[in-house]
């Protein structure tokens, strides 16, 4: 079968970008091979080319939709990055719980959740200090472009190997039970949290206001117009001293203009007015 050309590359990764953010330029070609070779495979096409041929002749969205899941790279782990969680708990939460401890609600999003290993680490955070949220309303909205990722991350059961990627020994015990060789995270856990299917690219403005919003190892997919696009519309979703955090290495100098960077903590960016959002709704 014969490669493709850069017209067929330029309008698939076109369609792509459109739809997902993804930016896809002709050096990662080969990601088109390996991702979608399999995806292929299972239709009964002999090879990636073929599907990407077939799909350009008779644009098919359920197809399209696969393809771009198909696309996504869904890497994630318990507390990654272990800091951002630190600074969160011990930093930006117990401000906000001093600041806000009469009303008592808190909103919170994960707003490219994968499987489901960031909420769930939030979770577990909060329920490490259930004294200290007693008679809180705390929401956690974790949501995801991927049906897949998704699924798993309702079902909550993980691998052996992912247990063991930045879950502290005494949580597992804690707030895993053993099923078969994989580990189900327990119901009160899991209830804490709503998954809901949502693209970045979206209207955010259903989803309402939050105080804190984890958007981390997304944006560096998209190029500038796209991260631009995303980072307007989740700076008008935080609520007034409401923190921003982004990936370590995601640099958006000039990007965030009504945020600011926060001088201590890594990734984060607050909001000191009140959000566009929240003004309309008043
Ligand atoms: C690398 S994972 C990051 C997961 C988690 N935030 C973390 O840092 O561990 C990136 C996730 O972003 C999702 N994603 C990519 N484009 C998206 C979009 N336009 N809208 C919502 N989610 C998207 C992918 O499906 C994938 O699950």
């Amino acid at each position: 079968m014969s490669n493709l050309t850069a017209t067929e590359f330029t309008t698939i990764a076109d369609i792509i970008q459109k739809r997902s953010g993804l930016m896809l330029t002709m050096d990662k070609i080969y990601l088109l091979e390996t991702r979608l070779t399999p995806f292929a495979r299972r239709r009964g096409m002999a090879d990636y080319k073929l599907l990407l041929r077939d799909v350009l002749a008779n644009p098919n969205d359920v197809i399209l939709t696969e393809i771009i899941e198909a696309m996504m790279t869904n890497e994630t782990y318990f507390f990654r990055d272990k800091a951002p969680f630190s600074n969160i708990d011990e930093d930006f939460l117990s401000k906000f719980r001093k600041q806000n401890a009469t009303e008592k609600k808190l909103r919170i999003w994960c707003a490219a959740c994968s499987t489901g290993q960031e909420p769930y680490s939030l979770a577990m955070m909060f329920n490490e200090k259930v004294v200290e949220w007693q008679g809180w309303s705390i929401e956690i909205l974790a949501t995801d472009i991927s049906e897949l990722p998704l699924a798993r991350a309702r079902a909550g059961v993980y691998t052996q190997f992912e247990v063991q990627r930045g879950l502290p020994i005494n949580l597992l015990m804690k707030y895993f039970t053993q099923v078969d060789e994989n580990w189900k995270i327990i119901p009160k856990i899991a209830s804490a949290v709503k998954f809901q299917k949502f693209n970045l690219l979206d209207s955010m403005s259903g989803l309402g206001c939050f105080d804190l919003i984890l958007c981390r190892n997304v944006l560096i997919y998209f190029n500038q117009a796209g991260k631009i696009k995303v980072l307007e519309s989740l700076e008008r979703q935080l609520n007034r001293n409401g923190a921003l955090v982004l990936g370590a290495s995601e640099a958006v100098f000039g990007l965030l203009p009504t945020l600011q960077p926060s001088p201590d903590l890594r990734g984060f960016y607050i909001r000191s007015e009140p959000s566009i959002a929240s003004t309309i709704a008043a």
